[in-house]
This record gives structure tokens, sequence and C-alpha cells, in this order.
């Protein structure tokens, strides 16, 4: 492969850990750093905190390698040629990204720059932050010839985050000097020039050597600009298709029909377009209200971004009124809550619309017995074990006497029930799927009433069809 960079990642959350342990698969010599001194031990060990496929493998396959963790910042920083931070950027009062992590990061960095650096900021974060990290950096009187900043956002998904990395869609690169340009191509170089694909060992995906990944070089501005509009794009097109889905309910119509026949459309595509109970996450409600707010300070009114907001807010309600027109009253009821996570293929629990129902469900008086395959334990931490909130080892344990079971996450394990030992297991044979993951015939074959989303409800024979009642 090309010839190795040394690196350093700021930060090992989701973005740092995964960029850290992959740039070490490219064959680059990584330095990853945190301040958490707990997380430095638990990573040097070989544990990785988060749920993630494949990154427990190559941590082992190149820890002590090509990757090493550390709490000492400026000692790593002396000893690589390029910075990524990849600290949090978490949502302040007013919508805009909290950067205070991020300007912490960048006094330290000043004061170990002794010899040329390049600085690349990966963390997700508004426009002219690469300008204010050069600012930041002049201000401790940093030599300007000895750095350069770079914006090299990421795009990776949880759950998929190792393989978005190694076959990205694009590598975007902000770099405002040929210098650092060439520097983050070099390092990329494996993925652009296609050489990574044909090692033996490299994990597959659909990038090859035939078709390696493809790399944009930008100025500073639009490569911060891509990665807010992206991840804002990519919620418009799920808010559009949940406001499209409440109507076609209306009309006795089905959203899966709809959105297959909108993303074939080769300028729409099929993708981001599952209706469900809105999207949550660390990045999309975070960066909707950034990117909002980048375009307020520069006296425009991005309206539609509310309306994304807007229309994923209410998309709660609408899946928890479709539980009340189910079940009547909620006081006393059974309710069995199959996710957690904010989607499948992740324990992560930030801003999931499933924990949002849950809590909304015990407020109003059910309670609520819980099951997850990967979030039960970080979900404790917020919503202890209690009289009305119970958790399961499994989903059938979960159903165990349920006046309704609710689908909350896209799990595999949920489209895969066993609905004889479901029906077995309950009291009531309901079930409200958020996330439309079974088709309404073979659901009500098995005897349950089905409620999901953007499709008329379906009935068991017993239960006969109700007469549409308003809340
Ligand atoms: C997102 C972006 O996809 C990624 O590029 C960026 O780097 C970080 O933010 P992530 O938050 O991991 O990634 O999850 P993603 O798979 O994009 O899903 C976000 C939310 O949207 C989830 O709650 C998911 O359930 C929901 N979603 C997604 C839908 O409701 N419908 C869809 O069609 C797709």
């Amino acid at each position: 492969m090309s010839e190795p960079v040394s690196i350093c990642v700021i930060g090992s959350g989701y973005v740092g850990l995964v960029a850290a342990v992959c740039f070490a698969e490219m064959g680059h010599r990584v330095i990853c750093v945190d301040n958490d001194k707990d997380k430095v031990e638990t990573l040097r060990s070989g544990g990785v905190p988060i749920y993630e496929e494949h990154l427990p493998d190559l941590l082992g396959k190149h820890l002590g390698r090509g990757v090493e963790f550390t709490a000492n910042l400026a000692g790593a920083v002396e000893k690589s040629e390029a910075i990524f931070i990849a600290v949090g950027t978490p949502q302040g009062d007013t919508g805009a990204a909290d950067l205070s992590y991020v300007e912490a990061v960048v006094s330290e960095i000043a004061r170990s720059v002794t010899e040329y650096k390049v600085i690349v900021e990966k963390s997700t974060v508004p426009v002219y932050t690469n300008e204010w990290i050069r600012r930041v950096l002049h201000r401790h009187g940093v030599d300007p010839g000895l750095f350069d900043v770079v914006s090299n956002p990421e795009f990776l998904r949880e759950g998929t985050a190792v393989i978005d990395f190694l076959h990205p869609d694009r590598i975007v690169v902000g770099a405002g000097s040929e210098r650092s340009a060439q520097l983050l191509q070099r390092i990329y170089a494996p993925l652009t020039s296609g050489t990574y694909y044909e090692q033996p060992g490299a994990l597959p995906g659909v990038c090859s050597a035939a078709h390696p990944a493809r790399i944009l070089v930008t100025s500073a501005q639009s490569a911060e600009i891509i990665k807010h509009a992206s991840n804002a794009f990519l919620a418009l097109k799920i808010s559009f298709i949940n406001a499209v889905a409440n109507l076609a309910e209306n009309v006795d119509a089905d959203i899966e029909d709809i959105a297959a026949g909108i993303g074939l459309d080769s300028r729409i595509g099929p993708r981001f377009l599952r209706a469900g109970i809105g999207y949550g996450g660390s990045c999309f409600p975070k960066d909707v209200a950034a990117f909002h707010w980048v375009a307020q300070q520069q006296g425009l009114n991005f309206q539609l971004l509310d309306e994304v907001r807007r229309i994923n807010d209410a998309q709660r309600d609408v899946f928890f009124n479709k539980v009340r027109a189910a079940l009547w009253t909620l006081r006393g009821k059974r309710i069995a809550a199959l996710g957690l996570a904010f989607k499948g293929d992740t324990d992560d629990i930030r801003e999931s619309p499933a924990i949002e129902i849950v809590r909304r469900l015990i407020d109003s008086g059910a309670t609520v017995t819980a099951y997850d395959p990967a979030a039960i334990e970080r979900t404790q931490a917020v919503l202890p074990p209690s009289e009305k909130l119970k958790y399961a080892k499994d989903l059938y344990e979960a159903a165990k006497d349920a006046d309704a079971v609710l689908i909350l996450t896209d799990w595999k394990e949920f489209s895969n029930i066993d609905l004889p030992r479901l029906n077995r297991a309950v009291k009531f044979p309901i079930i409200i799927d958020g996330r439309n993951l079974y088709k309404p015939d073979e659901i009500t074959d098995q005897g349950f009433t089905y409620v999901s989303i953007g499709r008329p409800a379906t009935y068991n024979a017993q239960q006969g069809k109700p007469r549409k009642l308003i809340f």
C-alpha cells in the first residue's frame, strides 16, 4: 500500500474510534487520544465501548501495532503529521453546536506545534469552524507557516460504521492549501487508488480496486456545508415520506407501495424513504438544528428545516395516537415495547423515538416491558427498572400477557418473530408496528390485529374492523 502517515485522532467516540482503527487498517500509524483515562484503559486492553460490527476484530488486529491509545495529547501531537479532531459537538441551547470541546482541544494542540502539522476537523461543525481553529492557533502564537487546517467530514452511520468508513460513497476534503490537500490525499490513497481492496483480508463492501472510493477536494467552507446539508437532506427525505404516509393512511393507500414507486425514479432513489416513528440518533436532530442556526446567523430563514423537525416531532404523536386508538385507555394496560435503540444494529439510545414512546406510555399509566437486543443496559441508566417499567431478556418474555406489542426499532430480529409463539404469549393479539417490518396480511393470517404507519390497519377476524374513532 502507499506510504504510511503518522496520524493522531483526538476523541475516541463513534467517529474518532472508527477512524483511528480504520486508518490503521489502511496501513497508517495511529495514536488515538482521549482524556477519559478509564476509556483509554479499556481500549488498551482491546475492549470496545460501543456496539459496532467489525470494530472489535479490527481493534484486535491492529492494537499495539498500527494503533495505540493514550491520554497524553501533547505527546501524540508531537509524533504526528496529521491531527484529526473528532470530539463531540453537542447541541447547545440555541440549536447551535457547542464547540467548546473543539476549542479546548485546539488550544492544547497549539502548545505542541513545533513543526508543520495538518489539523483536520472531522467532527460535524458549522461553516467557518475551520477559520476559527486557524484564529485560535494564531492567538496562541503558533507560526502560520507551521500548520494548515482542513475540513474532512465523516459520513459513517452507526451500526455500519467500519464498512461505511472503508467503502465511502465519497471522501470530502476541504483544504485551503495544496500541501494539506496532498497529505489528505496520501492518507486516503489506499481507498482512492483501490490498493486496500486488493489486500488479503480487506473487508468487503461496495468499493473495489476497479471502483475505488472517490475524493472531492473543495474549500473548507464548502466541505463544512456538505456535511450539514447531507444530513439535513436525508432528514428531509424521512420527514417527507412520513408526511406522505399520513396522507396515504387517510385515503387507504399503502406507503410501502408509494415509497417503492417514488424510489424507482433514479433521480430520487429508494433509500431513506422508510416511513416510521421519525428519525433519532446523535446526528440528524442535532445537525438539522445546527444547520438552521448557521443559516440564521447569515440572516437567512431556512424555514424548510423547521418543517422537517416539526414533522419529525409530530410523527411520535402520530404513533402514540395509534396506540391509544387501538387500546382506548392506557392506564393499567400492559404493553410490550420491542426496541429501545434509535435504529437497529446499535446500542445507541440518544434521541431515540423508542425511548420517548416508552416514557409517554409510562406517564399515561401503562406498564411497559421492554426488550432490545443491545440497548437495555444504556436504557437502564436513564430509565431504571420500576413498577411501571420492566426489562425482558427476549421478545417473547416481553410480550407475556401484553395488551399490545409495539415495534419501535428496526432490528432484524423483530422482522423474524415466531408469530404463533408471540400469539400464545400475549393477552390480546395486537401489534402496533412503528417501523413497518411486516406485510399486513402475514400478520393478520396469524390472528393479529396489525397497525402500522401509512397503511390501513388490518384486523383479525375475531375483532373485526372497528369504526374510526377520533381522539
Ligand atoms: C446519520 C447519517 O446517515 C450519517 O451519514 C452521518 O454521518 C451520521 O448521521 P446515523 O445517525 O448513524 O447516521 O443513522 P441513520 O442510519 O442515518 O438513521 C438515522 C435515523 O433515521 C434513525 O432513527 C433511523 O431509524 C431513521 N430512518 C432512516 C428512518 O426513519 N427512515 C429511513 O428511511 C432511514
